[in-house]
């Protein structure tokens, strides 16, 4: 092996010479002198699969990551054999592989750099564990961002900073602090606004670091496993997650009620305090569609069971709850109690379903209810044991949806706050130490959980939610960042994280709402809710030792603004819903960071708090105490202020007023944005109507989409949904909206209800599908920009 020291690094090997190379279908292998294989796969024209194996030997090819459905599929691959490299050609790059080293270099077709090796592949042989300390560096061109990873707690634009992927329980974490509760090996470089993704598919801690050691190199390297990793290309920054989630799978649809408001808190009990909680929302008429309990609910803090002096008659409770239009969500946590009379412990122990040290007992730690066990959620089958508990909690009390907390895995009074290294996992087969599993754990807890609920919830939807997740956990879960703080840092991070989140794959993602740690004043709880209706999962949770942070516990004025926003919640549901179908579908982020939204615009780069919610509302939340307005960046476009109506050019920064009942929101010109009434829960009341404020541009075609089904139950998967997709051009005196219509859902209301702003015009005439209308038959007789039109128009003529 050859020891290259002119680089000053002792210890660390490198690839020498390549000796040859074979191509198997869609995988290149190259050889080296010193036992180095390159095992490059096209898996399309745009997404490369990088893998390196030393001593000649790959290890089985296993990942929890990606999904059976990974998209494959490449159309067009020539490798040329030249005098210094390797040159392999898709339809959308060009590898060259130095025959030298091994050093590879991506450029576009038309020659252009994406991303080229620094020092490349290299590792560290480590005795202590066997096995390699495995690298990669590339060089970094001044100016290149990086974005991804996430959870990270830090600046949306990771240029500068070192990272660590290790799946921490980090209780009231801070700005800036590593490793959070996640780990997701996936970034997003981005260079003369060419976006390019990596992901670095190995569950051993990972590390990256953004030009932090070295001005122009980025590298990433683990503590075992293989140098594994995929490279996508976009130049779009939407391409490369699309491509990524591809790979890594997308959610189904949630229930609707998934995307309502809920509320939670450590802990609501007795079940009187529950109700007290559930009937002052309704009495208020704050709409909210799910009560939470936290670990008191349990016997003893004994998963799947209850505390019958707290809850005698749970499936009662539950079931007058739902009838009052909550659902109930239910805490679960991995640690299982030690403890001879309690069936789950006996059952699991029986089974020899508990993870194991190396030398043979059982891996012991603290948690809620004392000394516990822990199921080994990477052995199939403790898995599918999992999943059978829920049968009585889903099946038989009707809960309706499963939290999943504590799976880092979480060990309380150990300074590691985890496992072990030594403790074993069955890793499906692959068998291994907790160095390898840790990162894997919580996912394979909530996919356990996941399968458990889906099957006893059907014909219903499972909803889930967790606090650990790798790459991938995105098919089986929705997540929350952890136990934030009640500060105004705390909000700058939950909408950064919430931002990361959705460029991760991972768009179903929330914050607790109000802070988890310590009390937020009104203001800041205000603040709060305002930005955390727009994040996918909407939930209010806290520790309850600094008293309680329900809407209605800061007094009137917070009342009337979190029901105001709370509401604005329930009318856009249907352009939520839209989102998230767009997300399951295709992979598109929920949330869109101005870089994502915009990449081709260099003052997006380096923004952090305005993002685009869904595709066509701009929202940035304040973020300080005592504000009236903010400054903020408008993407470029056109766009309407969407509470004052004020029609503005964007491209520049600007002062916008938000008093404490205004969060800055505004509206890219030419959408049809889709509201229904309010309701106090989702299925209150039937839609008899489908509003579509449409907001006026000019010129060139904008196309808005209204994506509906049954909101819950599987049968939009047999073509039962609809799919509406306006087109919308604006002319001096005429709007035209012409309508395609897919899926055989036939959606409740008849009518659909354009309200119109920005009209330059006074409507004087409607031709719904070529027939001219009487325009007192559609125009509403207090607006006469609201029209009233057939739900299943083709083309509509708006004519001034
Ligand atoms: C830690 C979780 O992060 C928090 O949300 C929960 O309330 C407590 N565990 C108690 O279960």
């Amino acid at each position: 092996m050859i020891i290259n020291t002119q680089l000053e690094n002792k210890g660390n090997l490198f690839p020498g010479k390549v000796l040859s190379f074979y191509q198997d279908v869609d995988k290149i292998y190259f050889k080296t002198e010193n036992g180095v294989i390159l095992q490059i796969t096209i898996i399309r024209g745009s997404v490369i699969r990088f893998r390196y194996a030393t001593d000649n030997n790959f290890e089985n090819d296993f990942s929890y990551a990606i999904s059976n459905e990974g998209a494959r599929g490449y159309s067009k691959l020539e490798v040329g054999d030249y005098e210094n490299h390797y040159k392999i050609k898709t339809k959308k790059i060009v590898i060259e592989i130095s025959k030298s080293d091994l050093r590879t270099s991506i450029f576009d077709i038309s020659g252009k750099v994406i991303c080229n090796d620094d020092w490349g592949f290299h590792w560290e042989q480590s005795y202590e564990y066997g096995g390699n300390i495995v690298k990669m560096s590339k060089s970094a061109p001044q100016g290149e961002c990086y974005y991804g990873l996430g959870d990270k707690a830090t600046h949306l634009n990771l240029k500068g900073k070192r990272f660590e992927n290790w799946a921490t329980d980090q209780y009231a974490f801070g700005k800036d602090q590593d490793p959070l509760y996640k780990s997701v090996p996936f970034y997003i470089g981005m260079y003369e606004e060419r976006a390019y993704g990596i992901f670095f598919d190995n569950t051993f801690k990972t590390f990256f670091d953004f030009c932090n050691e070295r001005r122009n190199v980025t590298s990433f390297w683990a503590h075992g496993g293989e140098m594994n990793y995929y490279f996508f290309y976009g130049p779009d920054m939407q391409d490369v997650i699309t491509r990524y989630t591809d790979l890594t799978g997308k959610p189904e649809l949630p229930p609707l009620w998934a995307l309502g408001y809920h509320q939670c808190k450590w802990s609501y009990y007795p079940e009187s305090k529950v109700r007290e909680i559930t009937q002052k929302f309704r009495e208020l008429q704050i709409p909210c569609d799910a009560i939470y309990l936290d670990i008191d609910y349990m016997d003893g803090f004994r998963c799947f069971t209850w505390n019958k002096d707290y809850f005698p008659d749970p499936k009662k409770m539950v079931s007058e709850l739902e009838e009052d239009g909550f659902k109930t969500v239910v805490i679960i946590d991995p640690g299982i109690k030690v403890d001879d009379d309690y069936w789950v412990y006996k059952e699991a122990l029986d089974k020899d379903y508990f993870c194991k040290r190396a030398d043979g007992p059982y891996m012991r730690g603290k948690v809620w209810p004392g000394e516990c066990y822990f199921p080994d959620f990477t052995n199939p089958e403790v898995r599918k044991w999992w999943s059978g508990l829920f049968k009585e909690i889903i099946d038989d009390i009707g809960v309706k949806g499963v939290w999943n907390d504590m799976n880092e895995p979480a060990v309380m009074e150990v300074p590691s706050k985890t496992f072990p290294n030594d403790v074993r996992h069955n890793y499906d087969g692959n068998f291994c130490s907790h160095r390898k599993a840790h990162n894997i754990y919580g996912t394979q807890m909530a996919r356990a959980t996941y399968e458990g609920v889906k099957k006893y919830a059907y014909p219903k939807r499972p909803f889930i939610i967790t606090r650990s997740a790798y790459s991938g956990a995105q098919r089986y879960t929705s997540s929350w960042t952890g136990d934030n703080v009640a500060s105004w840092e705390h909000l700058w991070i939950a909408n950064i994280q919430a931002q990361r989140m959705s460029m991760s794959g991972m768009s179903f993602t929330g914050s607790d709402i109000g802070g988890f740690a310590e009390h937020p004043t009104g203001e800041l709880y205000t603040r709060w809710i305002q930005l955390g209706v727009f994040h996918p999962f909407c939930r209010t949770h806290s520790s309850g030792d600094h008293g309680n942070q329900e809407p209605w516990t800061f007094g009137e004025e917070v009342i009337e603004v979190t029901k105001k926003y709370v509401e604005l919640r329930y009318q856009l549901l249907p352009y939520l819903y839209t989102m998230f179908w767009e997300y399951a579908e295709y992979g598109i982020p929920m949330l869109k960071p101005l870089v994502l939204f915009d990449q081709y615009d260099l003052q997006t780069h380096y923004r952090t708090d305005e993002f685009i919610f869904g595709n066509q509302i701009l929202v940035c939340p304040v973020q300080e105490s005592n504000s009236k307005g903010r400054r903020m960046y408008i993407p470029r476009g056109n766009w309407y202020n969407y509470w004052t109506k004020e029609y503005i050019t964007g491209g520049m920064e600007r002062w916008v007023d938000a008093d404490i009942d205004i969060i800055p929101m505004f509206i890219k010109e030419g959408a049809l944005i889709p509201k229904y009434p309010v309701q106090q829960y989702v299925g209150e009341k039937e839609i008899k109507v489908l509003k579509l404020e449409a907001y006026f541009k000019l010129g060139a075609k904008e196309v808005s989409k209204v994506y509906e089904d049954a909101q819950d139950g599987y049968d939009y998967m047999k073509g039962r949904y609809s799919l509406r997709t306006f087109t919308v051009t604006g002319k001096e005196k005429e709007v035209i909206i012409q309508q395609h219509k897919d899926g055989t859902f036939i959606t409740e209301y008849d009518t659909i209800e354009f309200e119109f702003i920005g009209l330059p015009f006074t409507i004087k005439e409607v031709e719904v599908d070529n027939v001219i209308v009487d325009l007192r038959s559609v125009q509403s007789s207090e607006n006469d920009t609201i029209l009233g039109i057939p739900k299943d128009f083709k083309e509509i003529h708006v004519i001034g």
